[in-house]
């Protein structure tokens, strides 16, 4: 898996690559399915039902990749057959309370592609990305009931705060995993990609 490599978990070619402006509408499509499947029972409803339409993250989007390019740094996940099926934005960390330099916003997979080690290619990618903007350090926010924070532990994430924010008026808790030495991760998450 990587960067040009066919995906030897399926028949079919997958990439991951840096998100163009183009991309807008794909990621905001992938954005609104996962967010549902992935917060059904955890966000409020009324705040899910609010993404029916696509649109607004479509804007969104375009504006990230557009005119915030240099502050945000996205990859997609492409299926030769499907188009975009995932993606992770990253940049400097947003909360300076915190001992960490580069942040990740958001790693988002459609659910039939999960489990086929995508997620660790395109946190690897992006990580390399942020070591080299943001410095060795590094943090992601989860949801503390998300399931999903097991994947940040297995990549080796050490759980560093945690927080409760308001979402579309429910008090969520969250969880905040850190790495020091994103070197370490690059190095090894690449000498295990395939291509
Ligand atoms: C989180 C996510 C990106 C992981 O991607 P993935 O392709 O399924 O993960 P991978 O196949 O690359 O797995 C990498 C490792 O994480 C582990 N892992 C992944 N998801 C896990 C989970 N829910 N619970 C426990 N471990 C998990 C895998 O077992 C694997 O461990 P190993 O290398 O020791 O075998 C994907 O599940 C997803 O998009 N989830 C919904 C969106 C979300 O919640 N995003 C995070 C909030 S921003």
């Amino acid at each position: 898996m990587g960067g040009d490599g066919p995906d030897d978990a399926g028949g079919a070619r997958i990439v991951i690559r840096r998100a163009r402006v183009e991309d807008a509408a794909a990621i905001a499509r992938v954005h609104v399915d996962s967010w549902r499947s992935t917060y059904a029972g955890m966000l409020p409803e009324k705040m899910l039902l609010r993404l029916s339409s696509a649109s607004h993250e479509q804007r969104w989007w375009r504006h990230v990749l557009g005119r915030f390019r240099n502050r945000h740094y996205v990859y997609v996940v492409e299926d030769e057959a499907e188009g975009v099926v995932g993606f992770a934005s990253g940049g400097r960390a947003r909360d300076h309370g915190l001992a960490f330099r580069g942040e990740i916003y958001a790693l988002y997979l459609l659910d039939e592609y999960h489990g086929r080690g995508l997620g660790r290619a395109l946190f690897v990618r992006l990580a390399a990305r942020l070591l080299r903007e943001c410095g060795t350090t590094l943090v992601v926010w989860v949801l503390a009931t998300n399931p999903s924070r097991f994947f940040y532990e297995a990549m080796g994430g050490a759980r560093a705060a945690t927080r409760t924010d308001r979402m579309g008026g429910a008090r969520v808790d969250e969880v905040a995993y850190g790495w020091d030495d994103l070197e370490q991760l690059v190095a090894v998450g690449r000498s295990g990609e395939a291509g």
